[in-house]
Protein backbone atom coordinates (compact mmCIF):
# COMPACT_ATOMS: atom_id res chain seq x y z
CA UNK A 1 0.00 0.00 0.00
CA UNK A 2 1.58 3.56 -1.01
CA UNK A 3 0.94 6.22 1.43
CA UNK A 4 1.73 9.77 1.21
CA UNK A 5 1.82 10.64 5.03
CA UNK A 6 4.83 12.64 5.24
CA UNK A 7 7.63 13.98 3.10
CA UNK A 8 10.44 11.99 5.05
CA UNK A 9 8.60 8.98 4.51
CA UNK A 10 8.46 9.06 1.44
CA UNK A 11 11.91 8.49 -0.98
CA UNK A 12 13.49 11.34 -2.74
CA UNK A 13 13.39 10.19 -6.23
CA UNK A 14 9.53 9.30 -5.60
CA UNK A 15 9.09 12.95 -4.28
CA UNK A 16 10.98 14.03 -7.45
CA UNK A 17 8.84 12.34 -9.95
CA UNK A 18 5.74 13.61 -8.22
CA UNK A 19 7.09 17.10 -8.59
CA UNK A 20 7.89 16.78 -11.89
CA UNK A 21 4.71 14.98 -12.98
CA UNK A 22 2.70 17.56 -11.57
CA UNK A 23 4.48 20.54 -13.26
CA UNK A 24 3.76 17.90 -16.37
CA UNK A 25 -0.21 18.15 -15.85
CA UNK A 26 -0.06 21.52 -14.99
CA UNK A 27 1.27 22.29 -18.42
CA UNK A 28 -1.11 20.12 -20.01
CA UNK A 29 -4.04 22.16 -18.40
CA UNK A 30 -2.75 25.34 -19.28
CA UNK A 31 -5.32 27.76 -20.35
CA UNK A 32 -8.41 25.64 -19.65
CA UNK A 33 -11.58 26.16 -17.60
CA UNK A 34 -11.26 24.51 -14.35
CA UNK A 35 -14.09 22.22 -14.69
CA UNK A 36 -12.66 20.98 -17.74
CA UNK A 37 -11.45 17.12 -17.29
CA UNK A 38 -7.65 16.54 -18.19
CA UNK A 39 -7.06 14.59 -21.69
CA UNK A 40 -5.94 11.55 -19.20
CA UNK A 41 -8.62 10.07 -16.78
CA UNK A 42 -6.56 7.87 -14.17
CA UNK A 43 -9.06 8.24 -11.52
CA UNK A 44 -12.08 6.99 -13.69
CA UNK A 45 -14.14 5.13 -11.76
CA UNK A 46 -12.19 5.92 -8.59
CA UNK A 47 -14.00 7.29 -5.65
CA UNK A 48 -12.15 9.39 -2.86
CA UNK A 49 -13.33 10.05 0.33
CA UNK A 50 -12.06 13.38 2.64
CA UNK A 51 -11.74 13.48 6.44
CA UNK A 52 -11.52 16.84 7.82
CA UNK A 53 -11.54 17.35 11.33
CA UNK A 54 -10.76 20.94 11.32
CA UNK A 55 -11.58 23.43 9.08
CA UNK A 56 -9.99 24.27 5.61
CA UNK A 57 -10.33 26.23 2.34
CA UNK A 58 -7.27 24.96 -0.32
CA UNK A 59 -7.23 21.77 1.27
CA UNK A 60 -10.61 20.40 0.57
CA UNK A 61 -11.33 22.55 -3.03
CA UNK A 62 -7.79 21.59 -4.27
CA UNK A 63 -8.14 17.66 -3.67
CA UNK A 64 -11.98 17.96 -4.52
CA UNK A 65 -11.05 19.69 -7.72
CA UNK A 66 -8.17 17.66 -8.78
CA UNK A 67 -10.08 14.34 -8.28
CA UNK A 68 -12.60 15.46 -10.64
CA UNK A 69 -10.37 16.88 -13.45
CA UNK A 70 -8.76 12.94 -13.31
CA UNK A 71 -12.40 11.86 -13.93
CA UNK A 72 -12.93 10.44 -9.78
CA UNK A 73 -15.60 11.32 -8.11
CA UNK A 74 -15.28 12.54 -4.03
CA UNK A 75 -16.77 12.51 -1.18
CA UNK A 76 -16.40 15.11 1.89
CA UNK A 77 -16.56 14.28 5.46
CA UNK A 78 -16.59 16.39 8.19
CA UNK A 79 -15.02 14.21 11.42
CA UNK A 80 -17.61 15.24 13.73
CA UNK A 81 -20.46 14.11 11.17
CA UNK A 82 -19.01 10.33 11.62
CA UNK A 83 -19.03 8.00 13.83
CA UNK A 84 -15.18 8.63 14.11
CA UNK A 85 -16.15 11.23 15.86
CA UNK A 86 -18.75 9.04 18.65
CA UNK A 87 -16.32 6.37 19.53
CA UNK A 88 -16.19 4.34 16.82
CA UNK A 89 -11.93 3.36 16.42
CA UNK A 90 -9.92 4.90 13.95
CA UNK A 91 -9.00 0.64 12.82
CA UNK A 92 -12.82 -0.05 12.07
CA UNK A 93 -13.24 2.94 10.63
CA UNK A 94 -10.24 2.44 8.05
CA UNK A 95 -11.42 -1.20 7.54
CA UNK A 96 -15.14 0.15 6.90
CA UNK A 97 -13.83 2.64 4.75
CA UNK A 98 -11.92 0.68 2.24
CA UNK A 99 -14.82 -1.24 1.91
CA UNK A 100 -16.31 1.56 -0.03
CA UNK A 101 -13.94 3.90 -1.07
CA UNK A 102 -10.25 3.71 -3.18
CA UNK A 103 -8.50 6.59 -1.10
CA UNK A 104 -8.50 8.72 2.09
CA UNK A 105 -7.29 11.82 2.21
CA UNK A 106 -7.70 12.71 6.11
CA UNK A 107 -6.83 16.06 8.19
CA UNK A 108 -6.87 15.99 12.06
CA UNK A 109 -4.76 16.47 14.99
CA UNK A 110 -3.08 14.07 16.57
CA UNK A 111 -1.20 11.94 13.78
CA UNK A 112 -1.82 8.98 15.70
CA UNK A 113 -5.13 9.03 13.71
CA UNK A 114 -3.08 9.76 10.66
CA UNK A 115 -0.84 6.45 11.52
CA UNK A 116 -3.89 3.96 12.58
CA UNK A 117 -6.05 5.03 9.33
CA UNK A 118 -3.11 3.99 7.05
CA UNK A 119 -2.39 1.11 9.17
CA UNK A 120 -5.45 -0.42 8.95
CA UNK A 121 -6.72 1.16 5.11
CA UNK A 122 -6.60 -1.24 3.16
CA UNK A 123 -6.35 1.79 0.36
CA UNK A 124 -3.73 4.90 0.45
CA UNK A 125 -3.92 7.27 2.95
CA UNK A 126 -3.08 11.11 2.47
CA UNK A 127 -1.98 13.21 5.18
CA UNK A 128 -3.59 16.16 4.65
CA UNK A 129 -2.78 18.06 7.94
CA UNK A 130 -1.83 17.40 11.44
CA UNK A 131 -0.78 18.75 14.17
CA UNK A 132 2.53 17.73 13.40
CA UNK A 133 3.00 17.63 9.67
CA UNK A 134 1.65 19.29 6.57
CA UNK A 135 3.21 17.60 3.29
CA UNK A 136 1.14 18.33 0.56
CA UNK A 137 1.32 21.72 1.30
CA UNK A 138 5.01 21.70 1.08
CA UNK A 139 5.52 19.58 -1.79
CA UNK A 140 3.25 22.50 -3.22
CA UNK A 141 5.79 25.42 -1.98
CA UNK A 142 8.59 23.15 -3.89
CA UNK A 143 6.93 22.95 -7.20
CA UNK A 144 6.16 26.70 -6.59
CA UNK A 145 9.97 27.78 -5.89
CA UNK A 146 10.94 25.62 -8.68
CA UNK A 147 8.71 26.99 -11.52
CA UNK A 148 9.80 30.89 -10.69
CA UNK A 149 13.79 29.99 -9.98
CA UNK A 150 14.81 26.46 -11.02
CA UNK A 151 16.23 23.89 -9.08
CA UNK A 152 15.55 23.84 -5.21
CA UNK A 153 18.55 22.37 -4.13
CA UNK A 154 21.49 24.08 -2.63
CA UNK A 155 19.08 27.11 -1.96
CA UNK A 156 18.62 28.86 1.46
CA UNK A 157 15.21 29.07 2.96
CA UNK A 158 13.96 30.81 5.89
CA UNK A 159 11.07 30.04 8.07
CA UNK A 160 10.03 33.32 10.61
CA UNK A 161 7.96 32.70 13.11
CA UNK A 162 6.83 29.07 14.64
CA UNK A 163 8.66 26.43 14.83
CA UNK A 164 5.04 24.61 13.56
CA UNK A 165 3.40 21.62 11.52
CA UNK A 166 4.36 23.35 7.98
CA UNK A 167 7.49 24.10 9.44
CA UNK A 168 8.22 20.96 10.18
CA UNK A 169 7.20 19.35 6.47
CA UNK A 170 9.58 21.94 5.37
CA UNK A 171 12.09 20.57 7.51
CA UNK A 172 11.57 17.22 6.40
CA UNK A 173 11.84 19.18 2.01
CA UNK A 174 15.04 20.36 3.58
CA UNK A 175 16.51 16.97 4.01
CA UNK A 176 15.17 15.12 0.93
CA UNK A 177 15.66 17.63 -1.50
CA UNK A 178 19.09 19.12 0.07
CA UNK A 179 18.20 22.80 0.52
CA UNK A 180 19.35 24.36 3.94
CA UNK A 181 16.97 25.86 6.35
CA UNK A 182 17.02 28.88 8.67
CA UNK A 183 14.10 29.29 11.26
CA UNK A 184 14.16 32.69 12.88
CA UNK A 185 11.99 32.59 15.72
CA UNK A 186 11.47 33.09 19.69
CA UNK A 187 13.04 29.75 21.47
CA UNK A 188 9.90 28.93 22.91
CA UNK A 189 8.47 28.01 19.61
CA UNK A 190 11.66 26.17 17.54
CA UNK A 191 10.58 23.14 15.26
CA UNK A 192 11.22 19.71 17.16
CA UNK A 193 14.86 18.52 17.83
CA UNK A 194 14.40 15.32 15.67
CA UNK A 195 13.06 17.10 12.60
CA UNK A 196 16.16 19.20 12.61
CA UNK A 197 18.49 16.25 13.75
CA UNK A 198 17.21 14.23 10.75
CA UNK A 199 17.32 17.10 8.56
CA UNK A 200 21.02 17.79 9.17
CA UNK A 201 22.22 14.37 9.13
CA UNK A 202 20.74 14.11 5.54
CA UNK A 203 23.56 16.89 5.07
CA UNK A 204 21.04 19.66 4.85
CA UNK A 205 22.49 22.96 7.18
CA UNK A 206 19.81 23.69 9.53
CA UNK A 207 20.69 26.99 11.76
CA UNK A 208 18.51 28.47 15.01
CA UNK A 209 18.77 32.53 14.80
CA UNK A 210 17.38 34.52 17.14
CA UNK A 211 17.83 37.44 14.90
CA UNK A 212 15.34 37.43 12.08
CA UNK A 213 17.66 40.25 10.23
CA UNK A 214 20.92 37.83 10.38
CA UNK A 215 18.56 35.18 9.71
CA UNK A 216 17.19 36.15 5.98
CA UNK A 217 20.91 37.46 4.87
CA UNK A 218 21.67 35.48 1.77
CA UNK A 219 17.91 34.01 1.94
CA UNK A 220 16.42 33.06 -1.43
CA UNK A 221 12.98 32.29 -0.21
CA UNK A 222 11.25 33.22 3.00
CA UNK A 223 8.29 31.24 4.52
CA UNK A 224 5.66 32.99 7.13
CA UNK A 225 2.94 31.37 8.38
CA UNK A 226 0.28 31.97 11.30
CA UNK A 227 1.37 32.60 14.81
CA UNK A 228 -1.26 30.42 15.91
CA UNK A 229 -2.55 27.23 14.46
CA UNK A 230 -5.50 25.37 14.43
CA UNK A 231 -4.58 23.22 17.37
CA UNK A 232 -3.49 26.08 19.46
CA UNK A 233 -5.19 27.05 22.45
CA UNK A 234 -6.76 30.04 21.62
CA UNK A 235 -5.96 31.43 25.03
CA UNK A 236 -2.41 31.57 24.02
CA UNK A 237 -3.16 34.09 21.04
CA UNK A 238 -1.33 37.12 23.14
CA UNK A 239 1.34 35.34 24.78
CA UNK A 240 2.25 34.09 21.07
CA UNK A 241 2.05 37.34 19.61
CA UNK A 242 3.92 39.27 22.18
CA UNK A 243 6.48 36.58 21.36
CA UNK A 244 6.49 36.59 17.51
CA UNK A 245 5.66 40.03 16.74
CA UNK A 246 9.79 40.59 16.06
CA UNK A 247 9.43 37.94 13.08
CA UNK A 248 6.73 39.75 11.29
CA UNK A 249 8.14 39.37 8.04
CA UNK A 250 7.76 43.51 6.15
CA UNK A 251 9.05 44.73 3.64
CA UNK A 252 11.34 45.59 5.83
CA UNK A 253 13.18 41.90 6.49
CA UNK A 254 12.55 41.20 2.78
CA UNK A 255 15.06 43.98 2.23
CA UNK A 256 17.24 41.74 3.90
CA UNK A 257 17.20 38.66 1.78
CA UNK A 258 18.67 38.75 -1.31
CA UNK A 259 17.03 41.28 -3.72
CA UNK A 260 15.11 38.26 -5.87
CA UNK A 261 14.31 36.11 -2.97
CA UNK A 262 10.73 34.62 -3.08
CA UNK A 263 8.00 34.91 -0.07
CA UNK A 264 5.73 32.34 0.43
CA UNK A 265 3.41 31.60 3.13
CA UNK A 266 0.54 28.51 2.90
CA UNK A 267 -2.65 30.55 3.62
CA UNK A 268 -4.81 31.34 5.28
CA UNK A 269 -3.05 34.96 6.60
CA UNK A 270 -3.62 37.35 9.05
CA UNK A 271 -2.44 39.93 7.35
CA UNK A 272 -0.41 42.84 9.00
CA UNK A 273 0.22 40.01 11.98
CA UNK A 274 3.07 37.66 10.67
CA UNK A 275 3.40 39.06 7.46
CA UNK A 276 2.22 42.50 5.90
CA UNK A 277 -0.03 43.79 3.11
CA UNK A 278 2.80 44.61 0.95
CA UNK A 279 4.33 41.75 1.25
CA UNK A 280 2.02 39.38 0.45
CA UNK A 281 1.21 41.47 -2.22
CA UNK A 282 4.46 42.69 -3.31
CA UNK A 283 6.24 41.62 -6.31
CA UNK A 284 8.50 39.06 -4.25
CA UNK A 285 5.20 37.02 -3.09
CA UNK A 286 4.22 33.56 -4.71
CA UNK A 287 1.28 32.99 -2.04
CA UNK A 288 -1.45 32.30 -5.05
CA UNK A 289 1.18 30.19 -7.47
CA UNK A 290 1.35 28.03 -4.13
CA UNK A 291 -2.18 27.93 -3.42
CA UNK A 292 -2.97 26.73 -7.06
CA UNK A 293 -0.03 24.38 -7.25
CA UNK A 294 -1.61 22.53 -4.15
CA UNK A 295 -3.83 21.46 -7.02
CA UNK A 296 -1.06 20.20 -9.69
CA UNK A 297 0.88 18.86 -6.28
CA UNK A 298 -1.97 16.48 -4.57
CA UNK A 299 -3.00 15.29 -8.70
CA UNK A 300 0.46 13.88 -8.44
CA UNK A 301 0.36 12.52 -5.25
CA UNK A 302 -2.92 10.91 -5.46
CA UNK A 303 -1.85 8.78 -9.31
CA UNK A 304 1.73 8.74 -7.09
CA UNK A 305 -0.19 6.51 -4.44
CA UNK A 306 -2.98 4.79 -7.13
CA UNK A 307 0.34 4.40 -9.70
CA UNK A 308 -2.34 5.55 -12.44
N1 LIG B 1 -2.85 25.90 3.32
C1 LIG B 1 -3.91 25.13 3.66
O1 LIG B 1 -3.79 23.93 3.93
O2 LIG B 1 -5.10 25.78 3.63
P1 LIG B 1 -6.49 25.26 4.17
O3 LIG B 1 -6.41 25.18 5.67
O4 LIG B 1 -7.48 26.28 3.70
O5 LIG B 1 -6.76 23.89 3.58
N1 LIG C 1 -0.10 25.99 10.77
C1 LIG C 1 -1.45 26.17 10.26
C2 LIG C 1 -1.51 25.75 8.83
C3 LIG C 1 -2.86 25.93 8.18
C4 LIG C 1 -2.90 25.47 6.77
C5 LIG C 1 -2.42 25.36 11.11
O1 LIG C 1 -2.13 24.20 11.42
O2 LIG C 1 -3.46 25.91 11.46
Amino acid sequence: MTHFLDIHKTDPADLRVIIDAAATMKQARHGRPKGALDDEQPLSGRMVAMIFEKPSTRTRVSFDVGVRQMGGQTMVLSGSDMQLGHGETIADTARVLSRYVDMIMIRTFDESVLSEMAEYADVPVINGLTDRTHPCQIMADVMTYEEHRGPITGKKVVWAGDGNNVCASLLHAAGQFGFDLTFTGPAQLDPEDEFVGLARSKGSSIVIERDAFKAVEGADLVVADTWVSMHDAQSARERRHNMLRPYQVNESLMSAAKPDALFMHCLPAHREEEVTSKVMDGPQSVIFDEAENRLHAQKAIMRWCLDV
